[in-house]
C-alpha cells in the first residue's frame, strides 16, 4: 500500500525558520519537534492506496500559478495534539488550488477529509499543552510546485511534481 498525500514543501530558508520557531516552542507546549525533511503543507491527504489507485492519483491534472504563502501565526490542533504555523488569511490562490484539487479527487473517487481545509505546518508533534493561537514573525515563500508524497515509516518521498507557473 501507497500512504500518499498532496503537499507544498517550504523553501530552505523558511525550513531553518520553522524548526528554530519548533525548538522554541517545545519548552512550552512539549513534543517532539518535526525533523527539517518533514516540514510541508498538506493540501489533501488521500491514506493508505493500491498501486493502480497511487497513479490515477499521480495522474490527476493540477494547474496554478505560482503565489506567495505568508505564516504569520502559531497554533494547536487539540485532538490531534500538534502545534503549528499557519496563516490569519490564506492567500486566495492557496485556496482555489486545494479546492480545485479536492474537487477533482473526489470526482475521480478519491474519499478526502470532510473538515475545512486548515493550511499548517506541523511543528511539534505529541504535544502535552495546547497553544492558544498567537501572531508569529512572518515565515514566507514563494510556492512554485506541488507534490504528491509517499509516507513510508515516518519517512517522506516525492512521488510526482507539478510546476506552477
Ligand atoms: P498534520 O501535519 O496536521 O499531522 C502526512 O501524514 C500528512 O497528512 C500530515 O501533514 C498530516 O497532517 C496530514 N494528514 C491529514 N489528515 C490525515 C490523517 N487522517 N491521517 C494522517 N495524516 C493526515
Amino acid at each position: 500500500m501507497n500512504r500518499l498525500f498532496f503537499a507544498i514543501w517550504p523553501d530552505a530558508g523558511s525550513v531553518e525558520r520553522l524548526r528554530a520557531t519548533a525548538e522554541a516552542l517545545a519548552p512550552r507546549v512539549g513534543g517532539r519537534p518535526v525533523p527539517r525533511d518533514n516540514l510541508h503543507v498538506t493540501l489533501a491527504f488521500l491514506g493508505d492506496l493500491d498501486d493502480a489507485r497511487a497513479a490515477a492519483a499521480a495522474a490527476v491534472p493540477l494547474e496554478s500559478t505560482a503565489f506567495a504563502l505568508a505564516l504569520d501565526r502559531l497554533g494547536s490542533f487539540r485532538r490531534a495534539r500538534v502545534a503549528w504555523a499557519g496563516c490569519t488569511r490564506a492567500p486566495p490562490a492557496l485556496l482555489e488550488l486545494e479546492s480545485r484539487l479536492s474537487a477533482r479527487l473526489r470526482a475521480e473517487g478519491f474519499a478526502l477529509e470532510e473538515r475545512p481545509f486548515t493550511p499548517h505546518v506541523t511543528l511539534l508533534r505529541k504535544i502535552e499543552r495546547a497553544l492558544p493561537a498567537e501572531a508569529v514573525e512572518v515565515i514566507g515563500w514563494e510556492v512554485k510546485e506541488v507534490t504528491l508524497v509517499q509516507s513510508r515509516a515516518g519517512r517522506y518521498g516525492i512521488v510526482k511534481r507539478w510546476v506552477l507557473d
